[in-house]
């Protein structure tokens, strides 16, 4: 068996990690009797301050042709924020309509935690963010630039001012962005998390802020409601956002799976990663069951360690793992888990996020090693 697999290193770190991900995903490959063919697709900063193109119609259908893409990171300094995030990595999980962006978050064993008292049983979930709508569809806008006040707003900043408030000018101009979710974009992200709650620990937690964004999130709410009635076995809680936080860092054992809006399940995932030992151990991917999926860690491209061998790799190795997963070779994908989690528990190779002082490379070298040699 013989598997064809786009490689995207992009920006910062991210040639270093992908390549340590791709030893160990060969070295899996070697031992379960499969073989991965790799091509380089070169986007990113240096492929756009050349050619002035962020991903081009023909690189998406010349990827379009792949079940699984392996992504390292997108972002650099010599760019303008946003354009590459939003031209390169949020261009790709919308034309290949990734819909879902699964993001585990399980505490290994032999990894710190900040939670006090929490340990591997406690911190063990997924979050199914939806990945395609919200507040990232980019409809928004600036208006009024330039427009002065009118003679009530004028004496309404002279009373600012003279309570000693802030007022910066006297210009009207206003800044907005509209979040939209459809039914269809909404049902088919929460069926996915119920499915996988069926295949865990059945239970799902759904995300909102239906108390203050009643039109958004109280239709998310209603969509979550209607499904669930099709997944009696599965016990279902709703939770506002800010109140998820407080959970996700109080009791995260609660937690089994956890559908969240885009913008939200970003937020949240960022605190997910940091309780299951910090960005370097975050694995993501984003979905498109029928089509074509992206596996990435869930961190950036951390320019000021480019090219240092220095940062960890484990969160683009276990992405790696996940992308094996996906193309159907389950047993190589918990290999490299396990290989990781030895790794981890080994304590001597570790990246200095780690309190180790071993580079990025013997960090994938050690990991690829397990793999080949435990049965
Ligand atoms: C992530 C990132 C991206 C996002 C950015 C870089 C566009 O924060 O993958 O979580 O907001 O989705
Ligand atoms: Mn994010």
């Amino acid at each position: 068996m013989k598997y064809k697999v786009p490689v995207i290193p992009g920006d910062g770190i991210g040639p270093e990690i992908v390549a340590e991900g791709m030893k160990v995903a060969e070295a899996a490959a070697e031992k379960h009797g499969f073989d991965i063919e790799w091509t380089t697709f070169s986007l990113g900063a240096d492929h756009y301050l050349e050619t002035g193109e962020l991903v081009g119609e023909d690189a998406l259908k010349d990827l379009s042709r792949y079940r699984a893409i392996y992504l390292g990171s997108i972002g650099d300094p010599r760019v303008k924020p946003g354009v590459l995030e939003k031209g390169v990595l949020l261009a790709m999980r919308f034309y290949f309509d990734q819909y879902v962006n699964l993001r585990p978050v399980k505490l290994l064993e032999g990894i710190w935690t900040p939670l006090k008292d929490k340990g591997p049983k406690d911190i063990d979930f997924v979050v199914v963010r939806e990945n395609t709508e919200d507040f990232y569809i980019g409809i928004g806008g600036r208006a009024k630039a330039g427009r002065s006040r009118d003679e009530f707003e004028v004496a309404r900043t002279l009373y600012d001012v003279k309570f000693g408030l802030d007022v910066e000018s006297d210009s009207e101009e206003i800044a907005y962005q509209i979040g939209m979710i459809s039914k269809e974009g909404t049902a088919r992200v929460i069926k996915y998390a119920f499915d996988l709650a069926m295949e865990r620990g059945k239970h799902l937690a759904s995300v909102d802020k239906a108390n203050v964004l009643s039109d958004i999130y109280g239709f998310w709410r209603e969509e979550f409601e209607r499904l669930s009635t099709q997944y009696p076995e599965v016990k279902t809680d709703f939770n506002f956002v800010d109140a998820i936080t407080m959970w996700f860092v109080k009791n995260p054992e609660w937690f089994d799976v956890v559908v969240a809006p885009n913008m939200f399940g970003d937020i949240i995932t960022d605190l997910g990663a940091m309780i299951q030992g910090g960005l370097g151990l975050a694995p993501g991917a984003n979905i498109n069951p029928e089509g074509t999926s992206m596996f990435e860690p869930i961190h950036g491209s951390a320019p000021k360690y480019k090219g240092m061998n220095k940062v960890n790799p484990i969160a683009t190795i276990w992405a790696g793992a996940m992308l094996l997963e996906h193309l159907g070779e389950r047993a190589a994908a918990e290999d490299v888990i396990r290989a990781i989690e030895t790794n981890i528990k080994g304590g001597k190779v570790r990246t200095y996020d780690m309190g180790g002082s071993a580079t990025t490379s013997e960090v994938g070298d050690d990991i690829a090693a397990i793999v080949l040699k435990e049965i």
